[in-house]
């Protein structure tokens, strides 16, 4: 077992510092001449052209993989994009019909909900593309089309490659789609050398692993934690709560930061510490905001931020940063920070984070 952890402590470890050679292979062959070639999808291309709404399904790290698309689509085209849990998904009433694309999230291919989820679209008539990382999944089989992530087993039970692997496979549907509504524009180009530059930018963010290990061993014992974020910030705040819930099991909770004041500010104080991710984007200003608004009730602050943002430190305990880059894609760079900062956590806390307790890799029944 030592040697297929390739010398890592844990699983979880090595699979995140696979990272930047997982999203080489998943974008590996899928851009040509700087657009997205996705021969997989092709049958879908008048559907994904035309229709208004896509629907995306998904359970657990994988949902937030599809917010996250959501996001990113609905900010560069026309398409309203409709995530649903699948356990939600699957028992509500089904108003959609034939010219209807489901796009089925899920890293195993066996999740149940999401599997009743296609069927049920697939008895209305709806089109289902899969988006996995294991072939021959039952997920594959089922669906009409299928886009593989490539990124190689999983096997610690918290999703870390599957995750960042979706949001690289996701977005470049999303730019395909672009392309086929004739909305591509200059951003569109620059995204696509963006995405072809991640691997070697990833592998500058795990260049600082020891750093984010140490802000994390100074939060271990923190009964609880505020993750908050804007925008594209907002599931990659969702994911980082949930991380830290999966492995170190201190209870983590996450919010918008805008809806701050509608409630969980109340919970906040020097004993309830937030994660603010920050990126010095289109939203910094109103995120500083609240982030003042969270400093004013003594809490502890760590902020997630980019190279660029030389202010943050006057507002935070510690700061966490990635290099300044494309917007659109602080997802995918941020993920192997939350994803250490949970896992460095778990190992203080003399916690096992490839075999969680209560929970399964995949979840097979209801
Ligand atoms: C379980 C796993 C999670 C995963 C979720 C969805 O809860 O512990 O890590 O995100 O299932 O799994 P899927 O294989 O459908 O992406």
């Amino acid at each position: 077992e030592t040697a297929q952890k390739s010398g890592y402590k844990h699983y979880m470890l090595k699979e995140i510092f696979e990272e930047p050679s997982c999203v080489a292979a998943t974008l590996s062959g899928r851009i040509k001449s700087a657009k997205v070639h996705l021969p997989e999808i092709e049958e879908l291309q008048d559907l994904l052209a035309s229709s208004k709404t896509l629907k995306v399904v998904a359970c657990g790290t994988s949902s937030y993989a599809a917010l996250s698309f959501k996001y990113f689509l609905e900010n560069l085209s026309d398409v309203c994009v409709d995530v649903e849990v699948s356990s939600e998904f699957r028992y509500k009433r089904p108003n959609f019909d034939e010219n209807t694309v489901l796009v089925a999230v899920s890293q195993s291919g066996e999740t149940a909900d999401t599997l009743e989820s296609v069927r049920l679209a697939k008895s209305k008539g709806a089109k289902v593309l899969a988006i996995t990382n294991v072939v021959g999944s039952t997920l594959m089989r089922e669906s009409d089309h299928t886009l593989l992530l490539n990124a190689g087993p999983e096997i610690s039970v918290a999703a870390t490659k599957s995750y960042v692997t979706q949001l690289v496979l996701l977005y470049l549907l999303g730019l395909k789609i672009v392309e086929l509504r004739d909305q591509w524009n200059e951003r569109c180009t620059k995204l696509i050398d963006s995405l072809l530059r991640l691997p070697e930018v990833l592998d500058a963010t795990l260049s600082r692993a020891e750093h984010i290990k140490e802000v994390a061993l100074k939060y271990k014992d923190f009964q609880h934690f505020m993750y908050i974020g804007r925008g594209l910030g907002y599931p990659t705040a969702l994911e980082g709560a949930l991380k830290l819930k999966e492995i170190s099991y201190i209870h983590a909770t996450a919010y918008p930061a805008g809806e701050l004041k509608h409630g969980p500010i109340a919970l906040l104080g020097p004993e309830f510490p937030v994660f603010a991710i920050a990126p010095f984007d289109a939203l910094y200003a109103k995120m500083k905001n609240n982030m003042i608004e969270c400093k004013a009730r003594k809490t502890k602050l760590v902020v997630l931020t980019s190279d660029d943002c030389e202010d943050v430190r006057e507002i935070a305990d510690d700061v966490l940063s990635v290099n300044s880059f494309s917007e659109q894609l602080y997802p995918v760079l941020m993920a192997p920070v939350i994803q250490l900062f949970a896992y460095y956590i778990a190992d203080a806390l003399g916690h096992d984070p490839d075999k969680p307790k209560n929970l399964a890799k995949s979840v097979t029944v209801e």
